[in-house]
């Protein structure tokens, strides 16, 4: 049947409909995806060490029979939406044999580089419900500093500080995002940047991932983490090896140091408050010519390493520290501002970290 010319523009609406749902219901494959880790799927499949299918998955998992179907709705939603895979299985049987993605084995509990604390710090209640609050926060004006601060009273730093087992998410969902950087950065051989500094400082270290990992490859060099009082509290003395906890507060004073490194800070805070902490920085370090540097890891929006990760993700993550904190993702002129601001001359942007970038910053 032809369409007439009135026709179509309703049948373009029910595509923009569709479209309009997808936004709307898009929190359903957060939601789903949660779920798979919540449930283990991933770990499943890869301890079967072969397409499972979908009564398989259910019996390991331990899943009631009527909920079976339910599960396949869940499985192919995760399959259509790339996180997991499936195909026919061998011989012709009718269900279909579900195997994790290169994706997807990021999920496994023992991958050292494993995801999913940091997936499930992001999707907890804690995190999900000042999303709610964000049109409020717009309409009012100055006097909530953040959709975050709107919903809980407080930053997401004093409910760390108030909540243990907000504290413990928190730090580990860091922790192994630190881990994976910290497995590119000996890849990348990208500690040779400490080659010949004595002594450096993670501002905002959290648990020492990453100082430790450059306690390992550099010895030589004195590596210290300053956090704050309830971070570093968390320690015991073994988790302390070979690394200095200072508990303290980067707006009052950072420890003097050839180099420090700012990973993941500086997108947590207002300009205001990353001039602050870079004025600081530059404080305790030496010039340019004895040795001194800041190194900064964290997104320049608008630089990736590959072009097959989108500029999409990095928005996003602009919108989440909107929700979360007073910081934002920066563009590299919102970043030489602030470095301008801060009286550092000279700076150097590596994209060597997928989403992020290794900026390198000297006095
Ligand atoms: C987004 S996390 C990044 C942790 C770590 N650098 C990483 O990337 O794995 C921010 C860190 O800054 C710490 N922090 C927040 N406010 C601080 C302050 N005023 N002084 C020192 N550390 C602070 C938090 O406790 C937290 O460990």
């Amino acid at each position: 049947m032809e369409l007439t010319k009135e026709k179509q523009p309703a049948m373009d609406q029910l595509q923009d409909k569709a479209q309009l749902w997808n936004h709307a219901l898009g929190f359903i494959r957060s939601m789903s995806f949660k779920c798979a880790i919540e449930l283990g799927i991933s770990d499943v499949l890869h301890n079967h060490g072969k397409p499972i299918t979908l009564s398989e998955l259910a019996t390991f998992l331990s899943i009631p029979p009527s909920k079976t179907p339910a599960l396949g709705s869940l499985m192919r939603l995760l399959v259509h939406s790339g996180v997991f895979a499936s195909h026919p299985q061998q011989g012709g049987g009718e269900e279909e044999g579900y195997f994790l993605t290169p994706t997807s084995e990021l999920l496994v509990k023992e991958e050292k580089a494993c995801v999913s604390p940091f997936a499930l710090l992001i999707l907890n209640w804690t995190m999900l419900v000042p999303g709610h609050q964000l049109g409020e926060w717009f309409m009012a004006g100055a006097a909530a500093e953040t959709p975050f601060d709107m919903a809980h009273g407080k930053g997401i730093f004093g409910e760390t500080n108030v909540r243990a087992d907000f504290n413990e998410l928190f730090n580990e969902a860091m922790a192994s995002d630190a881990r994976l950087v910290t497995e590119v950065a000996l890849l990348q051989r990208q500690w040779e940047m400490l080659r010949g500094v004595r002594s450096v400082v993670d501002v905002g270290g959290g648990t020492g991932t990453v100082a430790k990992s450059i306690a390992k490859a550099l010895p030589e060099v004195r590596c210290m983490v300053l956090d704050l009082p309830h971070v570093v509290a968390t320690m015991d003395e073994e988790q302390r090896e070979g690394v200095e906890f200072i508990g303290g507060d980067m707006f009052e004073h950072i420890p003097p140091a050839d180099a420090v490194l700012l990973k993941w800070i500086l997108h947590d805070w207002s300009d205001e408050h990353c001039i602050k902490i870079l004025k600081h920085c530059k404080e305790a370090i030496p010039t340019k010519k004895d040795g001194g540097k800041v190194i900064i890891i964290d997104m320049v929006v608008g630089v990736t390493t590959d072009i097959s990760i989108s500029v999409e993700s990095q928005l996003i993550f602009d919108m989440e520290m909107m929700i979360l904190t007073p910081g934002k993702e920066r563009s590299e002129i919102e970043w030489k501002r602030l470095f301008h601001a801060a009286g550092f001359s000279d700076y150097k942007i590596t994209p060597s970290m997928g989403l992020r970038s290794v900026i390198e910053l000297y006095n």
